[in-house]
């Protein structure tokens, strides 16, 4: 079972968004400072949660979207809360996406590759379904993160625990619940994939906080520490 359809997971996670949050006031607003001028774009949006971004894709021109996710409660909220004419959501597998060729202008995907265990066939599959030149944009926990990380600052918030960062592969953690699996893969690895799977890399970001951000939720200045996510954007060659 997807970990976002554990009950006790999915009340936590929600009510994490509901607040004052990470995505909201850094991944959210980075990804979109890179994603261009959407309008007339067809965008295949993997693991898109209950499709915040994708009612904001909408109504900044895009011509359709179709979110997938594996968890059922994601699509259904996504259903209940952010439904437009021109959004399709689907439960679907990011590992096993079976939708047409040469689809998409934009394939976008928001901290759900971490949660990949086979990085190099879901490049090869976004890369089918793009139009030629097609952008692929996506964030991740960064490896620094997905490494070892148990997320424990010292009191100036000046030092983190950090380990096992060449021992890729699976990870288990705990996030609200025990048995979070997601996997660690080394910077170099994820840009070589993306250039062996025929992308070119056109951006790479580890986003900062806004002096408005840290305002909103003073922690958030740890990021000038250590960054949580990696964001690439790159193109179909
Ligand atoms: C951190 S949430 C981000 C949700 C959304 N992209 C956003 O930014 O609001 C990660 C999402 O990835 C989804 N996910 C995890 N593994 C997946 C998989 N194998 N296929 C599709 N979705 C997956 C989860 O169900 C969850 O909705």
């Amino acid at each position: 079972m997807n970990i976002y359809d554990n009950e006790e997971f999915f009340t936590s996670y929600i009510a994490l968004r509901n607040g004052q949050n990470y995505n909201d006031l850094l991944e959210t607003p980075a990804m979109l400072s890179l994603i261009g001028d959407v309008k007339g774009k067809d965008i295949l949006d993997i693991g898109c949660g209950f499709g915040k971004t994708d009612s904001m894709l909408i109504d900044m021109g895009a011509s359709s979207v179709i979110g997938i996710d594996k968890s059922e409660k994601m699509i259904r909220k996504a259903m209940a809360e952010n439904s437009r004419d021109r959004i399709e959501y689907m439960v679907m597998d990011a590992e096993d996406i079976t939708l047409p060729s040469n689809a998409f202008d934009i394939v976008y995907s928001s901290l759900c590759f971490h949660y990949i265990e086979d990085y190099s066939s879901l490049l090869r599959n976004i890369h089918r379904m793009l139009k030629s030149g097609g952008m692929l944009l996506f964030s991740q926990e960064h490896p620094i993160t997905t490494a070892d990380y148990d997320g424990s600052f010292s009191s100036d918030n000046r030092s983190y625990t950090f380990s096992s960062y060449q021992k890729e592969g699976r990870r288990c953690s705990t996030w609200f619940v025990d048995g979070v699996i997601t996997y660690h893969r080394t910077f170099s690895t994820i840009l070589t994939e993306l250039v062996q799977n025929h992308f070119n890399i056109n951006t790479v970001l580890e986003p900062k906080p806004t002096e408005n951000a840290i305002k909103e939720l003073p922690r958030i200045i740890r990021e000038y520490e250590k960054p949580s996510f990696l964001i690439l954007k790159s193109y179909k060659i």
